[in-house]
């Protein structure tokens, strides 16, 4: 495949970038520029482990062709923290144990950032069925929802 150009906004800086249209968002990250904070699961839609904001919304970057980000903004679990500040969310999964193995973790903060922004935090049923995409193998589950419930705040 031939490879078309890519001018993206990605944790904050701009890349030109050169991509074959058939590269997943996520293969472009984590095997291209090696941002491999976003993880792998299950690469078809099912799992969550791959979530990036777009734009500042959530997507899962395993169903997202590269391509279709052409001039827009990029977030990855790398791009969250301000310097030595981590993002609140992140204190928050620290604080509540949001997790056991970790492999699910960036992108549970991912989602649980866009959670809170975008109103659906009022109360645990509530963030359970926003981040229901996101599957964690170890059963984390009421961790998570403790620390997104405190993080909202
Ligand atoms: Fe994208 Fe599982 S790797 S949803």
């Amino acid at each position: 495949f031939e490879k078309m150009p890519l001018n993206v906004k990605i944790n904050g800086s701009a890349r030109q970038l050169s991509v074959e249209p058939r590269v997943t968002l996520l293969d472009l990250l984590r095997e291209q520029l090696h941002l491999t904070g976003t993880k792998k699961g299950c690469d078809h839609g099912q799992c969550g482990a791959c979530t990036v904001h777009v734009n500042g919304r959530r997507v899962n970057s395993c169903l997202t062709l590269a391509v279709t980000t052409e001039g827009k903004e990029v977030t990855t679990i790398e791009g969250l923290a301000q310097g030595d500040n981590l993002h609140p969310m992140q204190e928050a999964f620290i604080e509540f144990d949001g997790f056991q193995c970790g492999y699910c973790t960036p992108g549970q903060i991912m989602s649980a950032v866009c959670c809170v922004r975008e109103g659906h935090a009022n109360s645990p049923d509530q963030v359970r069925e926003y981040m229901s995409g996101n599957i964690c193998r170890c059963g984390a589950y009421s961790n998570i929802v403790d620390a997104v419930m405190s993080a909202k705040n």
